[in-house]
């Protein structure tokens, strides 16, 4: 009987000492708020590599991140020749998809199509994507196909060359953004081979 007192007494003890020992640590780290505490591994948290965005003596300028210089393309970049004009929008339609007509680009097509643009413009093309319906200011999304439906610009979006397509998927058009950033010009292209398939919708 008495051992056991003195069993569950230690046990108290060890619980009782922990607990203090586990307070001490977690109210220390309150002592000053911008303090990110012990930090493990110094090195790694700064790197020998400048970060884009720290100061750098090696410029001028003071800065890491440079603009580049005039006349110089970043390496894979692909430019895109015609202006967001009415000009450059027509001028866009000599375009020529410059990708095989393949099974697989396609796909790759619709794939990008489902994700960034029939939100908008509805998996079948019709204009009546989740956000249309959703009526929250997104309206006016035509139909790729059908004798009713027209560009704002002009013309029958059913038979809207792939240029202007891909002129619109860089430049976006009033409540539609550009989607440059999203798709890279072959991803473009593959989008724009679906696009004229749902073009073809009777
Ligand atoms: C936020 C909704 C939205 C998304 C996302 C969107 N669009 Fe649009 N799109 C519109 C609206 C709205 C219009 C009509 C703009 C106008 O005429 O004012 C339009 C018009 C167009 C036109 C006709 C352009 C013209 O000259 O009349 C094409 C082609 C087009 N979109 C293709 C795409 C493709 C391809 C994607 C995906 C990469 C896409 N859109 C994503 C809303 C969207």
């Amino acid at each position: 009987m008495k051992g056991s007192i003195l069993a569950m007494n230690k046990k108290y003890i060890v619980y009782t000492t922990f607990s203090v020992l586990v307070a001490v640590v977690m109210l220390s780290a309150c002592r000053d708020k911008r303090s990110t505490g012990l930090e493990y591994a110094r090195n790694m948290y700064d790197p020998i590599a400048y970060n884009q965005d720290q100061p750098n003596k090696n410029f001028a300028n003071g800065a890491t991140a440079q603009t580049p210089p005039a006349n110089t393309d970043p390496i894979g970049f692909v430019k895109y020749e015609y202006a967001n004009t009415k000009e450059g929008y027509e001028a866009s339609a000599a375009l020529v998809n410059p990708l095989a007509a393949t099974e697989q680009n396609l796909l790759e097509g619709k794939h990008f199509y489902t994700v960034f643009c029939s939100p908008c413009h509805g998996e079948k093309g019709d204009g009546q994507g989740h956000i249309v319906k959703l009526d929250k200011g997104i309206s006016a999304v035509p139909a790729y196909y059908g004798p009713d439906a027209n560009s704002s610009r002009g013309g029958a979006m059913s038979t809207m060359p792939a240029g202007k397509i891909y002129h619109t998927i860089v430049y976006g058009l009033n409540a539609m953004g550009s989607h440059a950033s999203q798709l890279t010009p072959t991803e473009r292209w593959k989008v724009v081979m679906y696009v004229q398939q749902l073009q073809q919708t009777k």
